[in-house]
Parts: structure tokens; sequence; C-alpha cells
């Protein structure tokens, strides 16, 4: 019987159910992982105020068809003496790397973790963060970890902007400038972002080393709107 394997950190959205209906589709056996993951926060970072809804969360994973919902606690992932961490050299340290020391480290090790004791044949991310997908591909390929790793592409908002569950950190002012992200990657002109811009480059997808612009390039971004960190990307197109 095949499965598919979602990880998610909770507050979901149409996003997460983009995923979670592309692993419906494609396995007799749908898991979802819900783990707020405190290894790829940083200090000072929104762990102790990520958005944590787990009846609604529930909810909406039977909606879209999964057949478990997979809820670690912090203490069954990271017992005392825990002390193993799975890293993929620049890769993980570029970019969102950069801005987010450790970040990477945090999520290769769980998803690792998470792989291994839901042993599925197929894992789910999002396009939207694309470093991240880099990240695992290039962690199974090198740790020749049994499964098949799909991207969903990224669920947008009617005005552009990725759905994310950190938008709900945005006020109204705030959610209306954030839609400038989307447009500034569109015409791959930074200028256009409208908040203040962390990195903007147009890089390879599998080495998120910086490249010119060509079909299959991603065009990747970080902003803040207020306090709040957005990121997202587009795949730049045949023109
Ligand atoms: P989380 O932010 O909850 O995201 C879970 C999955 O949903 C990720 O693969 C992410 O790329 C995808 N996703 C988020 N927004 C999306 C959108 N607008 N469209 C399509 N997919 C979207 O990413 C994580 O959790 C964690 O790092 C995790 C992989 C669970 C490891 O802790």
């Amino acid at each position: 019987m095949s499965a598919g394997l979602v990880p998610t950190m909770g507050a979901l959205h149409a996003g997460h159910r983009a995923l979670l209906g592309a692993a419906r589709n494609e396995n007799q056996r749908v898991v979802m992982s819900l783990f707020v993951n405190p290894t790829q926060f940083g200090e000072g970072e929104d762990f102790e105020r990520y958005p944590r809804d787990q009846a609604r969360d529930r909810a909406i994973a039977a909606e879209e068809g999964a057949d478990e919902v997979f809820m670690p606690t912090v203490e069954q992932m990271y017992p005392p003496g825990f002390s193993t961490r799975v890293g993929v050299g620049g890769l993980g340290e570029r970019l969102e790397g950069a801005a987010r020391p450790g970040h990477f480290e945090g999520v290769a090790t769980v998803v690792l973790k998470l792989l291994h004791l839901v042993a599925p044949d197929r894992v789910y991310f999002g396009q939207k963060d694309a470093q991240q997908v880099a990240v695992v591909r290039r962690m199974v390929r090198d740790l020749d970890v049994a499964v098949q790793v799909r991207v969903v592409a990224t669920v947008r908002e009617p005005d552009g902007l990725a759905l994310s569950s950190r938008n709900v950190y945005l006020d109204e002012r705030e959610r209306r400038r954030a839609a400038s992200l989307h447009r500034a990657l569109a015409a791959r002109d930074p200028s256009l972002v409208e908040g203040e811009l962390e990195y903007f480059e147009v890089v390879d997808p599998d080495s998120f080393e910086p490249v010119a612009a060509r079909p299959g390039a991603l065009v990747v971004a970080a902003a803040r709107f207020g306090t709040t960190r957005l990121i997202d990307n587009l795949i730049v197109e045949e023109s």
C-alpha cells in the first residue's frame, strides 16, 4: 500500500490543502505530520507565538482526506541527550540559510526523522519554500533516502501574495503592501518591493548559487513588512 507524507507545522491554509490533495491523488494512504519544530527557529524568531490550532488543523486534514495526523511532542522528537544534526553544506548556508543560521539543519534533521518514522513512498513540499525543496532533495540524494520528493506549485491569494501561516501577523496596511513581493518577482525588479528588502536574487534551483536569468532559474526574495518576514520565489519562464 503506497503512502504519502505531508510534513507541516500546522496553521493550515490552502497551500497545505494543495499538498494534501496531491498526496491524496497519488497514494493509497496519506499521513500529515504536524510538528512546530523548535530546531529550525532561530533565537528571537517566532517559535513561541507561531499560530497553533490543533482542532482546526485536524479538521482540515480530515477534509482533505488525510488518513492520519502524526503529532509528536518535542520530547519525543528531541529527548534529553539528542545531539545529531543533518547538514547539507553550502546550499544550506546561502540566502535563507544566511539570514537564519541553523534553519536548514533544523529542517533537514526533522524531515529525515519524519521520513524514518513514517516511511512514506512519497513526500510532499511546496514550491513556496524553494530552498527547503533544494535542501531536502540534496539530503535525499546524498543519504540514499528511499522516498520520492514531490513538489507542489505555490498557492496564492488573488493579488499574488503567496499563502503563508505568517500572513496572519500582517496588519491591513502591511497585507496590502505584501502583494508587492510577487509583483517585484514577476517583473524581476527589486525596487517594486514596498517593504524592507533582505535579498532579491536569480539563482540555480538546485545549488542556489547566483546565475544569469534563464528559463528554469529561480527569482527568490525575502522582505519584511513591519516585523513580519516573508519569502517568495518564481521560476523564470521561456520569454
Ligand atoms: P510549513 O511552513 O507548515 O509548510 C508545510 C509545507 O507547506 C511546506 O512544504 C511548504 O512549502 C508548503 N507551503 C507553504 N505555503 C505554501 C503555499 N502558499 N503554496 C504551496 N505550498 C505551501 O515548511 C515547513 O512547514 C517546515 O519547514 C517543515 C517542512 C514541516 C519541517 O518542519
